[in-house]
C-alpha cells in the first residue's frame, strides 16, 4: 500500500509534468501563432508587391501601346504612298493633303469598279458597296460622282476650276488660291489614293452647301463611320483641312479610326498629327 505522503508526491509530480507539458504546448502554440503572423505578413507584403508590379506592367503596356499608335500615325503622315502599298494594318489612315503630298506615280495596286467609270481601291469596295446598299434599303437615292482620280485627271479638274475663276476676272494667283480651297492641288488629292468618293444625292445634284441638307447626305453623315468612312471636309474645320465644306466627299479610313474621328468630332489631320 502506498502511503499518503507518497501518493501526494506522485500527484504533485504528475501536476508538475502536466504543467510542463501544458507550458511546452502553449510555447509551441505561441511560436506557431507568431510564425503564422510572420508568414501572413510576408504573404501580404508579397501580394502588395505583386499588385504594384501588375499596375506598373499595365502602365508600361499602355505607354507601349500609345507609342506604337503614335509611330503608326507618324508613318501615316510621312510616307503615304509607302503606307498605302504596304501590308501595314494602317494603310487606310494614310494622310494626303497639301502639306502631305502623295507620290505622283502612286496607283492603287487593285482597283474595283463600283459604278461605270468609278473605281476605288479594291480594299474598300465591300464596305462602300454595303453602305450604298444599306442607304438604298432606307429608300435613299444617291450615286458616286467621282472616285479614284489619276494625277492627270486631277490636273484637268484643277485647271477647269481655275479657268472658271480666271473667266470671272481673278488674277492667276487669286484664281489659283480660290481653286485650291475646293480642288486639291494635283499630287495632293485624296482621290488619287482610291480611298475617297464624292457621293451625290439624286434629288439634288449641285455641289454646294445645300447638298448637305439632303436626306441622302444626312444619312451618310450619320452612318458613314459604321462602314469605315468619314466626312472628310466638315463645315467648321476648313482652317484645319484647308478645304471648304464638302458635304459629298467621304474618305475611307477604316472602321476603328472612323469611329474615333467621329466620336471626337475631329479631322484626319487632328487624328494623325494631334489636336
Ligand atoms: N475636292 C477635293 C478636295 C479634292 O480635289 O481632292
Ligand atoms: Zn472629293
Amino acid at each position: 500500500m502506498m502511503k499518503q505522503d507518497d501518493r501526494d508526491r506522485q500527484v504533485g509530480r504528475y501536476k508538475m509534468l502536466l504543467c510542463v507539458a501544458a507550458g511546452a504546448a502553449a510555447g509551441v502554440l505561441i511560436t506557431f501563432i507568431a510564425a503564422r503572423g510572420v508568414v501572413t505578413e510576408h504573404e501580404e507584403r508579397l501580394t502588395a508587391q505583386n499588385t504594384e508590379l501588375s499596375q506598373e506592367n499595365e502602365t508600361l503596356s499602355q505607354e507601349n501601346e500609345e507609342l506604337r499608335t503614335q509611330k503608326n500615325k507618324l508613318e501615316a503622315a510621312e510616307d503615304s504612298a509607302g503606307l498605302l502599298s504596304s501590308d501595314s494594318e494602317n494603310w487606310a489612315i494614310a494622310l494626303v493633303n497639301e502639306g502631305h503630298p502623295l507620290d505622283t506615280s502612286y496607283v492603287p495596286a487593285e482597283l474595283t469598279e463600283i459604278e461605270t467609270e468609278r473605281s476605288v481601291d479594291a480594299r474598300i469596295a465591300e464596305d462602300l458597296e454595303q453602305m450604298l446598299s444599306d442607304a438604298a434599303d432606307e429608300g435613299l437615292s444617291m450615286y458616286v460622282a467621282s472616285a479614284y482620280r489619276s494625277y492627270e485627271r486631277q490636273r484637268e479638274v484643277f485647271n477647269t476650276t481655275m479657268q472658271d475663276w480666271l473667266t470671272q476676272g481673278y488674277s492667276p494667283i487669286d484664281a489659283y488660291d480660290e481653286t485650291r480651297k475646293s480642288v486639291a492641288v494635283p499630287g495632293t488629292s485624296e482621290h488619287a489614293t482610291g480611298l475617297a468618293v464624292d457621293i451625290i444625292s439624286s434629288q439634288y445634284k449641285e455641289l454646294d452647301d445645300k447638298q448637305g441638307d439632303t436626306a441622302e447626305q444626312k444619312w451618310l453623315m450619320e452612318h458613314c463611320w459604321e462602314y469605315g468612312f468619314i466626312l472628310r471636309y466638315p463645315p467648321d474645320k476648313s482652317d484645319v483641312t484647308k478645304i471648304v465644306y464638302e458635304p459629298w466627299h467621304y474618305r475611307y479610313v477604316g472602321k476603328e479610326a472612323a469611329k474615333e474621328i467621329t466620336e471626337q468630332e475631329i479631322t484626319l489631320e487632328e487624328y494623325i498629327l494631334g489636336q
